[in-house]
């Protein structure tokens, strides 16, 4: 058991904490958000997240502590920095909080009670950032020797328990033997391979993991808008091609493209890092840009049925990035709205989860509402988009009567009625 400081609340900071308190570590998670730190002292979830609910319940209060303070770090035997890397305008990462997460480190450290505490990066930083950065910012007020490692998080919002209690693998990035015996006690009795690498090819695992995962999908709705022209079924063509070995079948659904705080971002904190190093990021910039255009495509096919769409009444079901979560960053429903918006078209919208959020960058209006189910979204429309991947909208069928006109457009391939047109199927 050790005992462990984890600093930053957000997804990853709160995910790692509560899975290694479930694996019997001793965890305080830090955040200057006081309100977040009282709700998981109190058991309550800041974030919607599969699972959490039931582990905050069962260690807040026992061996995990959420805290405001950096008093924890003196006795910690590895200390996490999980805070955020936003994007700043030109695309690449704002390290400013990881800098400062790092210096606060340093001063706490100076009173430490560990011989050898370790500092490990978790959030998602470009090369050379633990080595060049977070290193020498602890440095700075500390000048006892102590341990560093970049371990990547390949979490998926929604699944991210299941993902960090059953990870492919594991990527330690360090090359200080210490330190590395410290992180394979972290993660003592996962079953997972485990990488040891140095740690900016570790940073660089997780930039290159997302921009392939990102570029799979792009390259698979490129195929897909090659297909609805000429009357191909995209869904049928990547399982063909994903039954290939070499290929595999994961992250190959076409449709109106990826969103989230990740993907988007990442691939385009990538692009810049080649940029700056001289190499001109040719497919990581097609990636996005064949993301960036499928809204349109959509839209451009909800055109061609309806024709003009001004007046009209368009239903939109799903508005969460994907299924499973509230989180609405990136999420392609907000281009589509403003698209319909520009072409006056009336919105009735309807998620099971992110209604709430969308309501404070489109509040409720004339032309646009929020409706209790999906049913109700589709009361007199003229056409339906189905924007998000929720399991509940492959059981709509009778509610489909309910529209004015049978224009029903899937964008993620879920539902199961059969006159919904596919995006490039
Ligand atoms: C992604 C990665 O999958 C995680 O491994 C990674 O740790 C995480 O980013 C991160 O960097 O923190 P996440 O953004 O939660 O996870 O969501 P995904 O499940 O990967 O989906 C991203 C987007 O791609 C969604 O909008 C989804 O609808 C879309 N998608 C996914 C497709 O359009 N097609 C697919 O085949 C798969």
């Amino acid at each position: 058991m050790l005992t462990i400081t984890i600093i930053g609340s957000g997804y990853v900071g709160l995910i790692t904490g509560i899975c290694l308190a479930e694996r019997g570590h001793a965890i305080t998670v830090v955040d200057i958000d006081e309100k977040k730190v009282r709700a998981i002292n109190a058991g309550e979830p800041p974030i919607y997240e599969k699972g959490l609910q039931e582990l905050l319940s069962k260690h807040a209060g026992s061996n995990l502590h959420a805290s405001t303070s950096y008093a924890s770090v003196s006795d910690s035997d590895v200390i996490f920095i999980a805070v955020g890397t936003p994007p700043l305008p030109d695309g690449s990462a704002d390290l400013q909080y990881i800098k400062s997460a790092a210096e606060q480190i340093g001063i706490a450290l100076q009173e430490r009670h560990v011989p050898y505490p370790v500092v490990v990066v978790k959030s998602t930083v470009p090369p050379t950032t633990t080595r060049d950065i977070v290193v020498p910012a602890v440095e700075k007020s500390m000048k006892d020797p102590f341990g560093s490692c970049m371990n990547p998080e390949f979490l998926r919002e929604g699944r991210a328990i299941e993902d960090f209690m059953h990870p492919d693998r594991i990527v330690i990035g360090s090359c200080d033997e210490e330190a590395i015996a410290k992180m394979k006690q972290v993660y003592a009795g996962f079953d997972a391979p485990m990488l040891v690498t140095s740690s900016t090819a570790a940073e660089m695992i997780k930039y290159a993991a997302n921009a392939m995962l990102a570029t799979r999908i792009s390259f698979s709705n490129e195929i897909g808008n090659v297909c609805k022209k000429l009357g191909i079924d995209v869904y049928e063509v990547m399982q063909g091609v994903g039954l290939d070995n070499r290929i595999g079948p994961a992250f190959l659904n076409a449709g109106v493209g990826f969103g989230g705080s990740c993907f988007p971002k990442d691939v385009s904190a990538l692009a810049s890092l080649a940029i700056a190093v001289g190499i001109d990021p040719i497919l990581l910039h097609s990636v996005i840009k064949v993301n960036d255009n499928q809204p349109s495509i959509m839209m451009a096919l909800l055109e061609e049925r309806v024709h003009d769409l001004s007046g009209k009444q368009i239903a939109v079901l799903g508005l969460a990035f994907k299924d499973n979560t509230d989180d609405i960053r990136e999420s392609r429903a907000i281009r589509i709205i403003e698209l319909l918006r520009e072409k006056g078209a009336r919105i009735k919208c309807y998620d099971p989860m992110a209604m709430e959020e969308v309501k404070h960058l489109f509040p409720p209006s004339q032309e646009i509402s929020y409706m209790s189910s999906a049913g109700n979204a589709l009361d007199g429309a003229d056409a339906c988009l189905v924007l998000t991947e929720w399991p509940e909208f492959a059981e709509l069928d009778v509610e489909f009567s309910r529209m004015k006109t049978q224009i029903i457009i899937d964008g993620r391939h879920i539902l199961s009625i059969p006159h919904a047109e596919g995006l490039c199927w």
